[in-house]
């Protein structure tokens, strides 16, 4: 895909860059802000943008508010910037008012010196920003001078601070978007074969459309976590008390005969999936009533691996088990590890999604993928969509 580039010798003395990223992180828990790859990675796209003398106006949505909530301000996101990426952008609080507030963001900006960096409110608060409104990407334009698209995490989403804005000012691909997109697009061309994908999570059905393309590209694929139970209950297997998701039920019935579908062999199970439960390792099959399935077990670990070690391309997406209560998150690990040692060489490993990356942290082998994606479900869309994302579309036509 050829996106436009910002051209280094370009002069940006002065000049108002219109930057979205994604900073929308957890503000508390295991993958909070000031460990998040989100902000780490854009921090430098912004520190970047801002040497070369441009007034950078850095845009992000922070969670799914309903209405102006205090939890959701990018305010919050400011107190927990951590101290050694050095950036302190100036918060253009009054913007929270919908009437005047990008107005008086214009009043700051216009006082700006070249370098400054602002953080707006969180895109979210603006009524049109969801319905890819004109009118609020006009104001958006009325602020700036260019437009950068930094947020890979966003741009499944057509909305106006993604997709509006970018068909009105000049506009550029950011470097960690760049980055992504070559990442994934290697995952979909010509892959290196065998072909491994590993899925998880807990509903079939979110991720139906991107197991679909997998199947039609890689070797094997993988059903971890809670959205291989349809398919055991589509074969009549006991999984005892496990959740499982009904609508999955008719998707599993679909995909199960297809030989690259595989599922675990054994699993982890206990009285209840949560933290303190003593749990034990069965096979698939052996689950009692009584019980709950909460990762894979040992000998799934064990074959998973082996197949990854044979792998030259290896994607995963979705924890295999519930990966943040330690005795369910082994499956998860060892995939994470076996994974990452065979990556950057081997094999071209990449791993992606929300609740994936702390696994991937909790590693400590982060270093050692070939690409970790900060986009969760524009990850999935990539692939299902073959990188026809609106985000990309409206950058592509430039
Ligand atoms: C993500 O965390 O996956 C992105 O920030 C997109 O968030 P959204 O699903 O609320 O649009």
């Amino acid at each position: 895909m050829k996106l436009p580039l910002l051209p280094p010798s370009k002069s940006l003395k002065g000049k108002k860059i219109f930057l979205r990223v994604d900073w929308n992180v957890p503000l508390k828990g295991a993958f909070a802000a000031d460990e998040s790859l989100k902000i780490l990675r854009s921090a430098q796209t912004i520190k970047d943008l801002s040497s070369r003398g441009a007034i950078v106006l850095v845009a992000t949505h922070l969670g799914r508010p309903k209405k102006r909530e205090a939890e959701y301000s990018t305010e919050n996101l400011l107190k927990r910037l951590p101290a050694e990426i050095g950036l302190k952008p100036v918060f253009l609080g009054d913007a929270l008012d919908e009437k005047t507030g990008l107005e008086n963001a214009a009043k700051k900006i216009v006082k700006a010196t070249p370098g400054d960096v602002f953080l707006l409110e969180n895109v979210r608060f603006y009524t049109g920003e969801e319905k890819n409104d004109l009118k609020l990407a006009k104001a958006y334009v009325a602020l700036s001078d260019f437009y950068m698209n930094d947020a890979f995490a966003s741009s499944h989403r057509a909305h106006a601070s993604i997709v509006a804005v970018a068909k009105l000012l000049p506009s550029y691909a950011g470097p960690t978007l760049v980055q992504e997109v070559s990442a994934m697009e290697k995952l979909l061309g010509k892959p290196k074969r065998p072909y491994v994908a590993l899925i998880g999570g807990a509903k079939l059905t979110t991720k139906l459309p991107v197991i679909d393309a997998l199947l039609k590209v890689a070797d094997k694929v993988m059903i971890g976590g809670a959205m291989a139970h349809p398919f055991f209950a589509v074969k009549k297997i006991e999984i005892g008390k496990s959740y499982t998701e009904k609508e999955g039920l008719a998707a599993a019935r679909k995909m199960i005969k297809n030989p690259k579908i595989i599922l675990p062999l054994d699993v982890v199970v206990a009285r209840k999936v949560a933290p303190g439960a003593k749990a034990s390792a069965c096979l698939v099959g052996k689950v009692n009533k009584t019980e709950a399935i909460g990762d894979i077990g040992p000998q799934t670990m064990q074959a998973w691996s082996a197949e990854i070690k044979k792998a030259k391309t290896i994607v995963w997406n979705g924890p295999l088990g519930v990966a943040d209560i330690p005795a369910f998150s082994h499956g998860s690990l060892v995939i994470a590890r076996a994974m990452a040692i065979r990556s950057k060489g081997e094999a071209y490993g990449v791993v992606g999604g929300g609740d994936t990356l702390p696994v991937v942290m909790e590693s400590g082998m982060d270093e050692w993928f070939d690409h970790i994606s900060t986009g969760g479900g524009a990850m999935l869309e990539f692939i299902a969509k073959k990188g026809k994302l609106p985000g990309l579309a409206v950058l592509n036509k430039k």
